[in-house]
């Protein structure tokens, strides 16, 4: 049996990647090393019937490891990945720092598992949540019509940025329902003003902000980026044309995905449905509300808490006959991270 440490074992993600192992019945050796930073020294986490106290992270406390899962930071996995590589893990990271690097797998598991034994660094990256849940309905229908151009606007939950993203939600919708109607109808600005806004921009309660991440010299942001690089590496298309905008909105947990897909030949609604029911850790959900049909749609809030991607809203492009317009969304924590990362690790444990 595997002997697996999570670094970042206090954070949103790293908590999920703790419940994740035991829900999944991951086969630990003995109890999970749970590290993350000084300032959580000593704090105990739930493992089981027990608790495992936090230590910070440090060479000595790689030693033995087999499967490191880390989810601190981009910074944390450049220092501290290699050290978990040398003392004898496979890394598996939940953050951008090596997503891109040639000799590092970026792997959903439904979608390119064959990826994962080919990893010369040790190291096995999880791709950012968006692109994530994304790639998990556009994977069946490229292998069925042949991908050329995916347009894609996501609706990302504040989740997405960690624990600090949620709690600074929460606070501000707790502030701006105090501040009352009128404020938030009728001065929108000093409502926008009156909350404290560190993790994000502006104020995300009861609001959408037109970016996630930070903006490069392009104009887009990294997330965009995130979502043009990853997808290419993912599918194996390294032509492939993304045209990504990233948005946040105040859901705590879930993203969306409102996405045009562009394939090689036509391609008709009903069939592509066929190819999506037959797709794993995929739902359909998908009706009007019309005649017998009933209204189904997934939302994030529904999707918060579940293990698949949900896919909704399949219509032919009114334009062009070679493209779908289609609504994805899934739980970024748990497909979108946590959840992939474990997958990966029994990827891995199965070799
Ligand atoms: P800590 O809770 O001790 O700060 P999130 O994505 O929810 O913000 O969580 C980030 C995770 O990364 C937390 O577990 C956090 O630990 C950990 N982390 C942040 N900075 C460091 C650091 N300098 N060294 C080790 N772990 C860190």
């Amino acid at each position: 049996m595997p002997k697996v440490a999570i670094v970042g074992a206090t954070g949103a993600v790293g908590t999920e990647m703790r419940r994740q192992l035991d829900l999944r019945g991951f086969p630990v050796d003995g109890e999970p090393v749970y590290l993350a930073s000084e300032r959580s020294a000593g704090t105990r986490l739930p493992w089981k019937d027990g608790e495992v106290e936090v230590r910070p992270i440090s060479a000595a406390a790689f030693e033995g490891v087999d499967v490191a899962l880390f989810s601190a930071g981009g910074g944390r996995s450049r220092e501290w990945a290699p050290v978990a590589v040398d003392a004898g893990a496979v890394v598996i990271d939940n953050s951008s720092a090596w997503r891109m690097d040639d000799q590092v797998p970026l792997v959903v598991s439904e979608v390119n598992p064959e990826a994962i034994t080919d990893r010369p660094k040790g190291i096995v990256a999880n791709p950012n949540c968006t692109t994530m849940v994304l790639m998990v309905a556009v994977k069946p229908l490229h292998d069925a019509f042949g991908l050329t151009e995916v347009v894609a606007s996501s609706y990302q939950a504040a989740g997405g940025a960690g624990m600090s993203g949620i709690t600074e939600l929460l606070d501000q919708a707790a502030k701006l329902v105090d501040v009352g109607e009128e404020t938030l109808r009728a001065h929108g600005a000093q409502a926008e003003g009156s909350v404290d806004a560190q993790v994000f921009s502006k104020a995300l309660a009861f609001n959408v902000l037109a970016h996630c991440g930070s903006f490069t010299e392009e104009r887009y942001t990294d997330e965009e980026w995130k979502l043009l690089n990853e997808s290419r590496k993912i599918l194996a298309l390294p032509s492939l044309r993304v045209s990504p905008t990233c948005v946040r909105v105040p859901v705590v947990v879930g993203h969306a995905i409102a996405t045009r897909l562009t394939f090689a030949g036509p391609v008709a609604r009903d069939v592509a449905i066929e190819v999506l029911q037959d797709a794993p850790g995929l739902v359909v959900e998908d009706g009007t509300g019309q005649g017998d049909e009933p209204l189904a749609y997934p939302t994030p809030l529904g999707s918060a808490g579940r293990d698949e991607v949900f896919v909704g809203r399949v219509r032919e492009d009114l334009g062009d006959d070679h493209s779908l317009n289609l609504w994805v969304v899934g739980d970024n924590l748990l497909k979108g991270a946590a959840l992939n990362a474990v997958q990966l690790a029994e990827l891995v444990a199965a070799e």
